[in-house]
């Protein structure tokens, strides 16, 4: 798991300094501040690479670039392990060579690593498949560096050119792995499916696996399908939110078995970190998801951890460390993670803002209660005066500001009363205490 990010002069952050938890990380912050791109820098700290340098399809994840072209620039790190293993590291942008280089050697295993951009890519680090190998006194990475999928490659494979020149699929992807894994008698890889999914979608609303089907005459494929309470439905025509849950589900539920099986192939113990980084939590969802989504990837990631558990010898059992760093734009998720907060004593909240200067900053603040959605709107989170559109609140503050006047014109409190009436549903508890100040002060409003 990553422990702290320093940078200089890199991107739109060039001064900043992070310390991440070891458990639960919520950021916060306006768009265009850098959110996304931290969350690429630290998949870099963990992994050495950029998603974009892997996946010619991928539209997000590029190499981050220094600030200032002209001045030096550097990503400094520390990772950490559930075995107490710490390392620090850094990584300086050599400008002839246009590329980040560091230290030579191994660096630390991180564990597995598991990426959600916001666009519906994902990328995938695994150190049973992705790792430095040994030979000799020479550390070689000949192995494929990283599993980087582009929305599509989530659904139908994930395929590079092979040595040979040949296509080489690292994934099959979600269409041909369901129905395979829904096949397959043991039926192991589908229960942990099945277990994510169940956690990650709303109790009246749980995507659970229906018979598979055929779409249409001209297409020889079974699609897998899901039981919808108005009929069973192709995956490939869920809704955007359902299919965000559907592929999340199932990268999480593939990283797992993939690193399960390659680890007791090479005789090793399955990773003991695992690290989740996730952008846009609540993309394409509605309300019931958000408030679910969070809360349900904890359940997830317990989920995975006793998963590998039970392929452990018991002796060789430990506990693990499930990191997550989530990045939201919701109120709602914010909300639904006080219940999180609450049972988490790791967690951190790094609200990013600029400051007078017009440079953007990381706040580690206080995760306290606010109550609901419309408590969190008013904070720090999301700095909003209110939740009004922005035409009622023009006139409810105008309203405000004449009723302070020692001696309103009374004209002008019944124009903007009736402003007022255009812009506040009747029962807006805002028209109560209007008409009870008026009232006080013998200004009649009709
Ligand atoms: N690869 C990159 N190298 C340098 N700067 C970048 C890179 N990618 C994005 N940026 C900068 O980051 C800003 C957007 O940050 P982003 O992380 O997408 O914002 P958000 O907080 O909304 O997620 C851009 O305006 C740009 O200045
Ligand atoms: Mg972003």
């Amino acid at each position: 798991m990553i422990g702290n990010v320093t940078l200089t002069n890199v991107g739109p952050l060039p001064d900043v300094e992070i310390e991440f938890g070891a458990g639960l990380n919520v950021i916060t912050g306006d768009n265009g501040l850098g959110k996304s791109f931290l969350l690429d820098v630290v998949w870099y700290a963990l992994t050495r690479r950029w998603p974009a340098e892997l996946n010619r399809r991928m539209m997000s994840g590029y190499m981050a670039r220094p600030g200032k072209a002209s001045e030096p620039a550097n990503i400094r790190f520390s990772l950490e392990r559930a075995d107490g293993r710490r390392a620090e590291y850094r990584a300086d942008f050599r400008r002839e060579l246009q590329s980040w280089t560091g230290r030579a050697g191994r660096p630390l295993n991180p564990g597995l690593v598991v990426y959600a951009h916001y666009d519906g890519s994902f990328s995938v680090w695994d150190p049973a498949r992705n790792y430095w190998r040994q030979k000799g006194n020479a550390d070689v990475q000949e192995r494929q560096p990283a599993f980087v999928f582009a929305p599509n490659d989530v659904w139908d494979g994930l395929k590079v050119t092979g040595k040979e020149g040949g296509e080489q699929w690292l994934c099959n992807g979600l269409i041909r792995d369901w129905l395979d894994w829904q096949k397959d008698r043991d039926g192991a890889k589908f229960a942990i499916l099945e277990k994510l999914l169940h956690h990650l979608s709303p109790k009246d609303m749980t995507l659970k696996a229906a018979a598979p089907q055929r779409i249409s005459l001209d297409d020889a494929r079974a699609y897998p399908t899901v039981a919808l309470p108005y009929g069973d439905t192709p995956v490939i025509w869920c809704s955007a939110g359902m299919r965000r849950i559907l592929a999340l589900a199932y990268v999480l539920a593939w990283s797992v078995v993939e690193h399960q099986e390659n680890s007791r192939l090479l005789g090793q113990a399955p990773a003991r970190d695992l690290t989740f980084l996730f952008d846009e939590v609540e993309a394409h969802l509605h309300p019931q998801w958000q408030r679910r989504i969070m809360p349900g990837i904890l359940a997830a990631l317990e989920q995975i951890a006793s998963f590998l558990q039970e392929t452990e010898r018991p002796t060789s059992r430990q506990k693990r460390h499930m990191q997550v760093i989530a990045v939201t734009h919701s109120a709602l998720v914010m909300a639904s993670l006080e219940e999180c907060f609450a049972s988490e004593a790791n967690g951190k909240w790094l609200d990013v803002d600029l400051d007078g200067m017009g440079h953007v900053q990381v706040t580690q603040r206080d995760f306290s209660k606010h109550g609901d959605a419309n408590g969190w709107y008013a904070s720090e989170a999301f700095d909003l005066s209110s939740t009004y559109s922005l035409k009622a609140e023009e006139v409810m503050s105008e309203a405000a500001a004449l009723l302070k006047k020692p001696e309103p014109a009374p004209e002008q409190v019944r124009a903007v009363y009736r402003r007022l009436l255009e812009v506040l549903s009747p029962l807006d508890s805002f028209l109560f205490r209007f008409r009870a100040l008026c009232e006080k002060r013998s200004i009649g409003l009709s």
